[in-house]
């Protein structure tokens, strides 16, 4: 790779991502269990036009479709979860064969399409059986999950070679338990903690489980939701703000797997706030197990302005800029953020390896009569966040590879399916899917091995 030329060092990752719950439906076929999603999703008032993920892109049904899809976009790597719920219908105990046989078959086809799996085992969808008994507040949920990582890693630890604990556990953890608008749609700042705490443990417990059933190539990760983070002015409080957010989204997970800790500062608000994770001892050496690599799924900065502390409303707010773009998730488009994150991450954490393991925009896409979906502004926020993360590559971060959100449109959590992130357009009446604009761009992309124009 040169300065100039646009493209990516040989060897680099193509790929796009997606996850069970927002694209699989076949919610009660051979053997699933109920998961928190299935729960919350029938929970009138929790999701937009109350929609669920019953059917979503039907993709149980439709592997053999879809993987040609991906040849088509000439993936070299697709990034799927595994749901819980197929694989131990009850969280725990006993084990439903035919949910296995589902990714197994999965991970066969792939490689036999040439395109390398990247498997998460936990992109949110718990048993609905473990949250009755207390979910992730709950520390048995770790136990549990440590166990189901045994039964996949034995059943598909043969040919997986790149495996993701967990999927952003600051959104599991924050808008899950504290926000309540995601599953299980709470609001309580100690259980949000005492969730956070149980997913890193979980990670940390489950890397050494995944080595054990793997061969020596095996490469275990976490995947965590980071932003760069700006104050919206030079003052003081809005300094002091960028920071406190910086802690409680990026440090709070990256500090306990990169450095064994806490951040300080963070521990002492929440303190203030009578909430502390539940922290026994071993429990931070077993969360900074070195991995083989850090997954960052970013689309967007944060800016934030500080405000008057009052009764436990928050002191950070986010603020907009005038004049700038944003998604249809109303994110703005910043693709310099993520120059700045990567070459950050490096600088701070080291990690052996970093991939972008998912990025991208949501649109109002529409299908037109003649069967095309123009999205221009998905073509440009691809192309420009290539564009900072060629730079980031350029600047030293170890980034190996890069998965779009999404392969296909699909079931957006709190938003349903009304918001589109696919680079493949879902008909959902007749489950019709169509390659859109920007797919085609990615796929000239990944021929490139870059964002050359
Ligand atoms: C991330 C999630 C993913 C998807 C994108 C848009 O937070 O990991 O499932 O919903 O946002």
């Amino acid at each position: 790779m040169s300065e100039q030329d646009g493209r990516m060092p040989d060897g680099f990752v193509w790929g796009a991502a997606t996850a069970s719950y927002q694209i699989e439906g076949a919610v009660t076929e051979d053997g699933r269990g109920e998961s928190i999603w299935d729960r919350f999703s029938h929970t009138p008032g929790k999701i937009v036009n109350g929609d669920t993920g019953d059917v979503a892109a039907d993709h149980y049904h439709r592997t053999t479709a879809d993987i040609a899809l991906m040849q088509k976009l000439g993936l070299g790597a697709y990034r799927f979860s595994i749901a819980w719920p197929r694989i131990l219908p009850e969280g725990a105990g006993a084990v439903n064969e035919r949910g296995l046989d589902f990714y197994d078959c999965l991970i066969d086809d792939l490689l036999a399409a040439g395109i390398t799996p990247f498997v998460t085992l936990y992109h949110w969808d718990l048993p609905q059986a473990l949250q009755d008994s207390g979910g992730w507040a709950n520390r048995d949920t770790v136990a549990a999950f440590r166990a189901y990582t045994e039964v996949v890693a034995r059943r598909l630890g043969d040919r997986v070679r790149h495996w993701i604990t967990h999927n952003e556990p600051w959104v599991a953890a924050f808008l899950g338990n504290l926000q309540g608008i995601h599953a299980p749609g709470l609001t309580d700042l100690p259980t949000t903690l005492a969730v956070a705490h149980h997913l890193l443990l979980s990670h940390g417990e489950a890397v050494p489980v995944l080595r054990a059933h793997g061969g020596p190539d095996t490469q275990v990760g976490i995947t965590l939701n980071l932003n760069h983070v700006d104050a919206a002015s030079e003052s003081e409080v809005d300094r002091a703000a960028a920071q406190r957010m910086d802690q409680r989204l990026n440090r709070w997970f990256l500090d306990p797997v990169f450095r064994g800790q806490y951040p300080a500062e963070a521990l002492a608000d929440f303190a203030a706030l009578g909430a502390k994770p539940p922290i026994q001892e071993g429990d931070l050496v077993k969360i900074s197990v070195p991995i083989d690599f850090l997954g960052v799924n970013n689309y967007f900065r944060s800016l934030v302005q500080g405000g008057p502390k009052s009764d436990g409303a928050d002191d950070i707010h986010s603020v907009k800029v005038e004049g700038a773009h944003y998604t249809a998730m109303g994110w703005e488009v910043y693709p310099d953020g993520l120059r700045k994150l990567l070459t950050r991450l490096h600088r701070d954490y080291q990690p052996r390896a970093l991939y972008i393991t998912e990025n991208g925009a949501a649109y109002d896409d529409v299908l037109t009569a003649e069967g095309a979906v123009h999205d221009p502004e998905r073509i440009a926020y691809l192309r420009d966040h290539l564009l900072a993360a060629r730079q980031a590559i350029v600047e030293g971060a170890p980034l190996r590879g890069y998965f779009v959100w999404s392969l296909l449109d699909n079931f957006e959590w709190a938003q349903g399916y009304a918001k589109r992130f696919g680079v493949i357009y879902v008909d959902y009446p007749t489950q019709r899917r169509v390659i859109k604009d920007s797919g085609h761009y990615y796929a000239g992309v990944i021929r490139a091995n870059g964002p050359v124009d």
